[in-house]
């Protein structure tokens, strides 16, 4: 799916440092996708109580990883703008529509400050490019559960007809790594971290609600 022909990303000339990464990351973003938790959430059939173990697991993620930015961002002097793009509060909105409220994951994510900018570009790119396959997942979750933006799928939907647009800001701003070969393996270590952390804490949650059984 992420080969896909004339789909948003592939509208420019792809850059370097977005090939790289889609290079470095493509077998874990197969492995999510065929993770339990998100197999199948396109289709008619996917089971809503995934969605809610979804949800949560994405809150514990978001949480720790927009920290992570946020904070990198507090404390460098960095072009970048991240506060349009905060997605907790999305997160939050969609478990408070649906009543859920959060449990607590039996280990907790001790993340490491980031401290490159190419470190920056390899976990944003991690999730800012899941805004890109989110936009079918919002079709889907639109057409398949009638849930919209405002009724529990508020996550998903995401920037919604700007998803292009701040693509590419991304994109452009990641572009300023490209040709610095530390930065660049950087970038890549820290967007395979961030890929195998999605893995793990689904994979943790799924496990939890097992051992609830
Ligand atoms: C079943 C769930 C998922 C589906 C169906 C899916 C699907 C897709 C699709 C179709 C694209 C290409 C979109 C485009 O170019 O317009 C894409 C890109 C991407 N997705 Fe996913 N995705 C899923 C889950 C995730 C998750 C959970 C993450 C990360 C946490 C993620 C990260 C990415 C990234 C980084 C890209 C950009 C790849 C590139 O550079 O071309 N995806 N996804």
């Amino acid at each position: 799916m992420v080969n896909e022909q004339n789909t948003i990303a592939n509208k420019k000339e792809i850059s370097s440092i977005r090939m790289l990464l889609r290079h470095a990351t493509l077998q874990y973003h197969v492995q999510l996708n065929h993770h339990p938790l998100l197999v199948g959430i396109t289709q008619t059939n996917y089971n809503l109580a995934n969605y809610h173990k979804l949800l949560f697991s994405y809150f514990h993620l978001y949480k720790a990883l927009e920290s992570l930015i946020n904070d990198f961002l507090g404390r460098q002097h960095c072009v970048f703008d991240y506060d349009k793009r905060n997605k907790l509060a999305w997160l939050i909105d969609d478990l408070a529509y649906m009543h859920l409220e959060s449990p607590q994951l039996s280990c907790s994510l001790n993340l490491s400050a980031l401290k490159t900018v190419g470190q920056l570009v390899g976990v944003l790119y991690v999730i800012e490019g899941s805004t890109l396959g989110g936009q079918m997942i919002s079709r889907s979750l639109n057409e398949h559960h009638g849930l919209t933006r405002k009724t529990g799928a508020r996550f998903f939907f995401g920037y919604g007809e700007n998803t292009a647009i701040m693509w590419q800001n991304f994109i452009d701003f990641a572009d300023c790594i490209s040709g610095d070969e530390i930065q660049c393996r950087a970038a890549e270590n820290a967007a395979c971290q961030t890929f195998q952390l999605f893995n793990q804490v689904l994979d943790n949650y799924v496990q939890q609600e097992h051992a609830a059984d």
